[in-house]
């Protein structure tokens, strides 16, 4: 039987593939098929996800994304994709009065411009294949904004006017520009975000998710469905996965 459901043939770039979600979404569409570009700064932790990919081919590109120069050398390198992931992010819970330009700018450049950046110099450069499917993480937080966290909040909703842009500019080559929004997943980014609360507030938290908090294969599931040809016909959405917190929250 034929399934829409797999990555065969396909080169997918995955950004963060060196943590957390990017790098679980990055062994598991290599388990689907498709020949993964992996990048991120740290050079170890890369290659430790390149030795958990199923077939051959892929590539480990390293890049820095905070770094506009890199960005377009990288964008001249890679070779041409079908699909790709921006998972690199970065979470800085911080109080709106004690905000300065430069706490910002690190958020903002890491979760809007870089991604920014980076789609906008593969397109420069060339190298999005018609028909391809592009995918940014953002968080529930950039529509349900929490306390304490008004810069990645701020930066998550950006990206997603970006993402849903890209969709109405590219959607003529048949390329489709799709957001995907969790809710908490178990990565080093959730030990990051937990360790300012106290383990009483982070259970109350955690007990307000019916279908328990996420894991990355949750995401990465989610990912693979917006690369594949399953979802040829959706472009411009947002999809919320959050085990059900936003139901009663
Ligand atoms: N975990 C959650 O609860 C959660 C919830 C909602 C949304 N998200 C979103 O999902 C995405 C992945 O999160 P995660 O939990 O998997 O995070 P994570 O485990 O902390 O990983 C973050 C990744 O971003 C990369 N990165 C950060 N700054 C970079 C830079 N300047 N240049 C290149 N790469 C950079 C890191 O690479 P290096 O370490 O190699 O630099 C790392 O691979 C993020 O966009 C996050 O906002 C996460």
């Amino acid at each position: 039987m034929q399934t829409p459901f797999h990555l065969n043939g396909k080169t997918v770039l995955v950004t963060g593939a060196s943590s957390g979600i990017g790098r679980k979404a990055a062994i598991d569409c290599s388990t689907f098929g498709a020949r993964m570009v992996l990048t991120g700064r740290n050079v170890e932790r890369l290659n430790e996800t390149l030795s958990q990919l199923s077939g051959e081919g892929h590539l480990v590109l390293p890049c820095d994304l905070l770094d506009e120069k890199a960005i377009t050398a990288f964008a001249k390198e890679i070779p041409a994709l079908d699909g790709v992931v921006h998972c690199a992010g970065l979470v800085k819970p911080f109080p709106i009065a004690f905000l300065n330009a430069a706490k910002l700018n690190e958020i903002i450049h890491t979760n809007f411009y870089a991604p920014a950046l980076l789609t906008a110099a593969l397109f420069k450069a060339k190298k999005i294949s018609d028909g391809a499917s592009l995918v940014f993480l953002s968080s529930i937080s950039g529509q349900f904004p929490g306390k304490g966290n008004v810069m990645y909040a701020s930066s998550k909703a950006a990206l997603e006017a970006f993402a849903k842009t890209v969709a109405a500019e590219y959607v003529g080559r048949n390329i489709r520009s799709n957001c995907i929004s969790p809710a908490m997943v178990k990565t080093p980014m959730y030990d990051y975000s937990s360790e300012g609360l106290f383990e009483e507030a982070m259970n109350e938290h955690v007990s307000k998710y019916p279908l328990g908090v996420g894991y990355p294969e949750d995401v990465a599931n989610a990912i693979i469905f917006f690369l594949s040809p399953a979802s040829r016909w959706i472009t411009g959405v947002n999809l919320y996965m959050d085990g059900g917190f936003l139901l009663s929250n």
